[in-house]
């Protein structure tokens, strides 16, 4: 099928929850895109933050490769070694102590709700069974995950969602300590709001965020999501403010772009939960558990994450350098920046895909740059070029 064929089979056959720009991508290479015609895209979205190492990377592909044609799912009824092999990696690689596995973002905070109530039910007693959430919060769009996202559009026409949820003003922490009580079970906070454009945690705001969850006996759940493994220069974005979580929830790069989603708590969390109380069949078969345990030997490395970092300093400095006259604000950290413009970022999204970068939008005014993690610094230079081109498609600060 040629482009036009595509889209016009796409209208016919498939729902429609996405406006898609009228391109059709064949083949991926490092940070490279192609497409059905054959014209090359350098990747500043890298699929929304998830492939980490870019596309058709040797180390991903080698262990695609020879676990594919070895094993691929068994059910969790059996056990298989490499998801232990990526569990072990995980916890020892963070403050937790087990791992819950899933197949996505929306799916790693239903466990974490499911395992937050368990917990505070059987800890604390029943009724402690209420949640915080902020403004501005996106968890995923599963009834429960999207109980916890903000965006009323998003919500609305699927209501009664889980009852139970407060929203509070991120970063915010005097309106959070008049919210929380000894029914709160769990406070679910991302480190950096992706979604919604970009936005990150005050250290302090976390801090207090931890105190009050111990004051009251609440669990305090960071959603690293989109924020968490490499993307900000440190292995967990939460590493920046020293404070620690009770739950971890990952997903996006977790697999390097196969879907798998992971729930990391501490013992006593794990202890309140027993055979029968949550499940999944496919989640962290040995294919998808072999493929996320070479991405996490790539992330992990002190110089992968010390790259990452250089990266987007140079990243931030080039996209201040191209005209702070049309840049609200920059925000983020590094492979993980929002652009705020003065006005849609639309056109310029159009512009630079005919130049041939992909890059997207957090919201209707902010530029998202989440590359591959692999992205060169010749690559880099390449991408912010195309942006240069059409810099002017964005309206100036002052007006003008
Ligand atoms: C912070 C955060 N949590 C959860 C999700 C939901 O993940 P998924 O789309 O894999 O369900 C996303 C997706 O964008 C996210 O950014």
């Amino acid at each position: 099928m040629d482009t036009e064929q595509v889209i016009q089979a796409e209208s016919r056959y498939l729902v429609h929850t996405y406006n898609r720009p009228p391109v059709v991508f064949t083949r991926g290479e490092g940070s490279y895109l192609f497409d059905a015609e054959g014209k090359r895209y350098l990747d500043f979205a890298a699929g929304i933050a998830v492939n980490a190492l870019g596309h058709a990377h040797p180390s991903w592909l080698e262990a695609l490769q020879v676990q594919g044609g070895r094993l691929t799912h068994v059910s969790n009824l059996f056990h298989t070694e490499p998801q232990v092999e990526l569990a072990r990696r995980l916890v020892e690689s963070s403050f937790a102590d087990r791992v819950f596995f899933s197949n996505s973002g929306a799916e790693a905070n239903e466990a974490a709700l499911k395992f937050s109530r368990k917990w505070a039910g059987l800890n604390h007693g029943e009724g402690k069974a209420e949640v915080i959430a902020f403004e501005g919060s996106f968890h995923g769009r599963t009834m429960g995950a999207l109980s916890l996202t903000h965006k009323p559009a998003y919500r609305r026409p699927f209501e009664p969602l889980v009852p139970g949820v407060t929203f509070v003003p991120y970063n915010d922490l005097a309106t959070a300590e008049r919210a929380i009580s000894d029914r709160v079970c769990a406070v679910f906070v991302e480190p950096i709001q992706g979604e919604r454009g970009v936005y990150m945690a005050d250290p302090e705001f976390l801090a207090g965020l931890r105190a009050l969850c111990d004051q009251h006996h609440a669990l305090l759940v960071f959603d690293e999501v989109q924020c968490g493994l490499g993307r900000t220069g440190r292995l967990w974005a939460h590493e920046w403010t020293g404070v620690t979580p009770d739950i971890m929830t990952l997903a996006k790069p977790l697999a390097g772009g196969l879907p798998i989603g992971a729930t990391l708590v501490t013992d006593p969390i794990a202890s309140a939960i027993e055979p029968g109380d949550h499940g999944s069949t496919f989640a962290a078969g040995p294919l998808i558990c072999t493929v996320a345990s070479a991405v996490f030997d790539e992330v992990s490395r002190p110089e992968f994450l010390q790259q990452v970092e250089n990266n987007g300093q140079k990243m931030r400095a080039g996209l201040l350098a191209l005209g702070e006259e049309r840049i609200v604000e920059l925000r983020g950290r590094g492979l993980l920046l929002g652009m705020q413009g003065n006005g849609p970022v639309k056109p310029l999204i159009e512009a630079a895909r005919q130049g041939g970068l992909i890059v997207i939008s957090a919201g209707e005014e902010v530029l998202r740059i989440c590359p591959p993690l692999t992205i060169s610094p010749e690559e880099i230079d390449a991408g912010l070029q195309v942006l240069a081109e059409n810099w002017n498609m964005l309206g100036r600060v002052d007006g003008d």
